[in-house]
């Protein structure tokens, strides 16, 4: 797209090593892909031909079913796919391209230009670390900080994420609650102050009060640093309250993209238009009193206008504004 692009993803595909990609699911063992499906089946890449880009400061959505590719996408942007995937295509990362980086070339980039919260937190932080030595890491290894001056950043940066008592940094990551090991998981991530910040289902494992904090420091922590947002999700309300323009995924490829208002309020696709009205459904389940519009603007406070879904109740909380 335009030169200040700080992610662009230009006909990425993905593709398990030896070629076959995906026939009856990856899950399925070779042998059952060999025996079972034609050759051009078992060819299909897990993902294939996604375009897209996010500029500094930008908020940008994945949403889609399971399976739909958007984990795997959002890993190979940092060339971190699991062993057996290859990814084609080109990723550019702040103008450097990550498909078929080496990982010497990738490693200053997490961190400092891109960094990552995951579904699970307890995936992602080291439980035999003390939190605070955990969120030190990549203030050490990025920023070079040592001594008085390291235990200071981190003290800073746990703040941010409203982790103030002293006693937590001592902690290791099983005394603490989920959203705690959440909010520290997003510390880890954004220590190194990256320019982006890719979140992966990042409160699905969340109980919905603590999933609306988490959203809240996420919006938050962005807003403040003009920090660039990938959000992925597939629970349509939360995605409306986190972004600006969505890209939706099915079977690996883009079915629709474009301003996340526009795309509820008049999906095209009809996979769009069915993941839409399955929100709405669940929405009016549990409110029971009907089916909500989307979001109405782009410019109020994210989520309490009507967005679909089960997060629009739990979306008034004004707790960490
Ligand atoms: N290591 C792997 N080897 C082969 N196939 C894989 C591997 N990891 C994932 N897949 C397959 O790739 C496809 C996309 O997976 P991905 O994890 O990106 O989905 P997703 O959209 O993130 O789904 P979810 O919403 O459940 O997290 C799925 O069919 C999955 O089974
Ligand atoms: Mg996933």
């Amino acid at each position: 797209m335009t030169a200040e692009a700080l992610l662009e993803v230009r006909g990425l595909g993905i593709a398990v090593a030896d070629g076959r990609g995906a026939a009856e699911g990856a899950g399925s063992p070779p042998a059952a892909r060999e025996a079972g499906s034609p050759p051009e089946r078992a060819h299909r890449p897990l993902v294939r031909d996604l375009s897209f880009s996010v500029a500094p400061g930008e908020r940008v959505g994945l949403i889609g079913e399971s399976g739909s590719g958007k984990s795997l996408s959002s890993l190979a942007i940092q060339g971190l796919l699991p062993a057996g995937l290859e990814a084609s295509g080109s990723v550019r990362l702040a103008g450097v391209e990550t498909v078929g980086a080496p990982d010497a070339r990738l490693r200053p980039l997490r961190g400092p230009v891109a960094g990552m919260v995951f579904q699970e937190p307890m995936t992602a932080l080291d439980p035999l670390m003390r939190v605070g030595r955990q969120v030190g890491e990549p203030l050490r290894r990025h920023l070079g900080l040592r001594g008085a001056e390291l235990a200071r950043s981190v003290a800073e940066v746990l703040a941010e994420v409203r982790l103030e008592d002293p006693r937590l940094a001592r902690a290791y990551p099983h005394e603490l609650s989920g959203g705690q090991r959440q909010r520290v998981a997003i510390a880890v991530a954004i220590a190194a102050r990256p320019r982006l910040l890719i979140a992966d289902e990042p409160t699905t494992a969340l109980d919905v009060t603590v999933q609306s904090e988490i959203l809240d420091l996420l919006d938050r922590l962005v807003a403040e640093r003009g920090t660039g947002l990938l959000f992925i999700s597939h629970d349509l309300a939360v995605v409306s309250r986190m972004t600006d323009r969505v890209h939706v995924l099915r079977g690996g490829a883009c079915v629709e993209e474009g301003p996340v208002d526009a795309i509820l309020r008049e999906p095209r696709d009809p996979y769009t238009a069915q993941l839409v009205a399955h929100a709405r459904a669940l929405d009016a389940a549990l409110d029971g009193d009907g089916p909500r519009g989307p979001r109405g603007d782009g410019t109020g406070a994210r989520g309490s206008d009507g967005a679909v879904g089960p997060l629009a109740e739990a979306d008034t909380d004004e707790g960490e504004r």
